[in-house]
């Protein structure tokens, strides 16, 4: 979603502006620019769409060494150059960026239009510029501009700030991430850690009320009313993996290929063989609490709820203890009941989706225990939790999520062994299923050996209308990561079904050469899948099969493809492969951007 990138120091801002711009690419937009003073006066550039195309139009060289960047994704407005960041006030004197949404934006445009200030921009981002430049034409300090205008909004803003006459920079945030990044005698703004890997460890994640003042030199940070806030310095560990694309094709094929190793890195030092259990030191669980938890409730969005199914289903088998999934913006909306002795946890790659953020707001105030787990680490979710497990995936750039959502069953599997063996998981069952988990890595090594006929299946997708996929039990989550991840990759309408669930209704969609994915590992479900197999088959559909290696149910599929075996409860970590690899190959033979789906965003940071 929206990225900022801001400047201010010795060396020239426009390359570093816009190489941060290129390494917020990953979380989707639609247009971007930027705006530098060049010591005369500030220039502005910007186009709809690449960082690419922007650097196209930028001239060879812009002396000034102070900035601000932006890549939008449109929320109010259209995609089109003059909604796009950055904004200018009229009198040229404030240039601004924002992440976020105004919600009362229209009331305030009114404001300014009796004012006799019209904006000229659809979006809800220009009022703010033109308030603070009204403030500052009648006397307002800049300081004072933000903070006097700041009182007049709702909504979420992550913003950075150029005054033409001031030689400073401005941020502030409330709900939208917003990262200072300190070096020698410069600073850089930036809306997630990536960027600022290339220019310094030592950061600030600012919080709720931030306002912050840039001088050449140093920073101070107040609240919205002036007071002091004491910085807190975090320093940036080096994160497992790479950032860069290296000589991978695309993100998405690097990320689906780091599998193996992002899962050592989730596991590594997190189970204990001997006792047959797992060790998430971070979650700071007692073992009074993991006895006495009354139930536990997973959040997410997207694939991260997927992957909380599959967790939720672990609890519920290892812990014996109820569990439930909730899709975070639901959860947020519907008045939930908070217990306070319930554990709840926050899912999210990013840990910046908005929705999640808020669900767990609500958790907090109503008195509930959560938990993040999560992957980048800083992020919102891990520090309002506070505690939590990271999934440590490495960092992943491609819109669609695959290396995280097998670390976030790896990560869940490991708690559910944890609250297990506090209750019913007897300690040969504890000690099997972490063997199988520790085997896992080179499974799925095994698997990218060799796998299968992933082309032939590509042929069938790509002609079809719709497709269907099926699963049961622990399968069933993964039938719905599948068709997620060929429908946001592809654009090929998807649905995924329980496996029973599909003579209530889809199998009305069914007609001869219909594509159906079948999920269907050696568990005890098995079975009942493959009547659903057959059911569809009778009806002329061409199936997909998801199969474990040497099981006989391989010659039922139209294209069969095989993963190795493993512990039932293991099997998700393996049979979303083939289903990631087939979105993949679909997506890139109908020609599509596989790491930049049309519309879509890695990190959803407004409503
Ligand atoms: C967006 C992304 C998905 C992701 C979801 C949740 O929709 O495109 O890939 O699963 O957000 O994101 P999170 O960062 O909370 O896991």
């Amino acid at each position: 979603m929206c990225g900022i990138f801001g400047y201010i120091g010795h060396q020239h801002a426009l390359p570093i502006l816009v190489e941060g711009l290129r390494r917020l690419e990953y979380r989707g937009y639609d247009s971007t620019g930027v705006a530098i003073d060049d010591g005369s006066h500030v220039q502005t550039h910007k186009t709809v769409g690449k960082v690419a195309d922007l650097k196209a139009i930028l001239p060879e060289t812009v002396s000034g060494t102070r900035g601000i960047a932006h890549t939008r994704w449109a929320t109010h407005g259209g995609v089109t150059q003059g909604n796009t960041h950055p904004h200018a006030s009229t009198d040229g004197a404030i240039h601004l960026v924002h992440n976020g949404i105004i919600e009362n934006y229209q009331h305030l445009r009114r404001g300014l239009s009796a004012r006799g200030v019209d904006c000229v921009s659809e979006t809800d981002s220009e009022v703010l510029v033109q308030m603070m430049a009204l403030e500052l034409q009648g006397g307002a300090t800049p300081l004072e501009s933000v903070q006097n205008t700041l009182q007049h909004l709702r909504g979420t803003w992550g913003l950075c700030i150029l005054f033409r006459d001031h030689d400073l920079l401005i941020c502030a945030r409330n709900g939208s991430p917003l990262i200072i990044g300190q070096g020698q005698n410069e600073t850089f703004v930036s809306s997630d850690p990536h960027p600022l890997t290339a220019h310094t460890q030592r950061v600030v994640y600012l919080d709720d009320g931030d306002v912050v003042v840039i001088n050449r030199e140093s920073f101070q940070i107040k609240t919205t009313k002036g007071l002091p806030v004491e910085p807190s310095i975090t320093v940036l560990e080096d994160a497992w993996g790479e950032a860069e694309l290296g000589d991978a094709p695309h993100y998405m094929y690097k990320e689906i290929y780091e599998q193996p190793d992002a899962l050592r890195q989730c596991i590594g030092g997190r189970v204990d063989r001997e006792m047959g259990t797992g060790r998430l030191g971070g979650m700071g669980l007692d073992h009074q609490t993991l006895v006495q938890a009354a139930h536990i409730h997973l959040l997410g969005c997207g694939t991260a709820a997927f992957a909380a199914e599959i967790g939720q289903m672990l609890i519920e088998k290892m812990g014996r203890i109820p569990a439930t999934t909730h899709i975070s913006s639901e959860f947020r909306n519907n008045d939930p009941v908070i217990n306070p002795k319930s554990l709840y946890l926050a899912v999210s790659q990013s840990g910046e989706t908005a929705d999640t953020i808020s669900a767990l707001k609500e958790i907090k105030l109503k008195g509930g225990q959560v938990f993040g787990v999560v992957n980048v680490v800083g992020s919102t979710v891990a520090r309002l939790c506070g505690r939590g497990v990271y999934i440590h995936s490495g960092p992943e750039q491609s819109v669609a999520s695959t290396k995280a959502f097998t670390n976030m069953v790896a990560a869940l599997t490991v708690f559910a062994t944890q609250l297990g063996r506090t209750r019913h998981l007897s300690k040969a069952d504890g000690r099997n299923l972490i063997r199988h988990l520790q085997q896992a890595p080179h499974l799925m090594e095994t698997y990218f050996e060799d796998i299968g006929p992933i082309h032939e299946a590509v042929d069938l997708l790509c002609e079809a209308d719709s497709v269907l996929f099926l699963g049961r039990g622990l399968s069933a989550p993964v039938a719905k990561e599948g068709a997620l991840k060929l429908m946001e990759l592809a654009y090929i309408p998807c649905l995924a079904y329980p496996a029973g669930e599909m003579k209530h209704g889809p199998i009305a969609l069914l007609e001869e050469g219909s594509p159906v994915v079948v999920v269907a590992p050696n568990d005890h479900l098995k079975e009942k899948t493959m009547s659903a197999l057959h059911e569809c088959k009778a009806r002329g559909a061409k199936i997909i099969l998801i199969h474990e290696k040497g099981d006989p149910i391989g010659a039922e599929g139209d294209v069969s493809i095989a993963v190795p075996a493993i512990h039932p409860w293991l099997t998700p970590l393996l049979t979303v492969l083939p289903l990631q690899l087939m979105a993949y190959e679909t997506a890139l033979k109908l020609g599509r951007d596989v790491d930049r789906p049309r519309n879509l965003a890695k990190s959803v940071t407004v409503e």
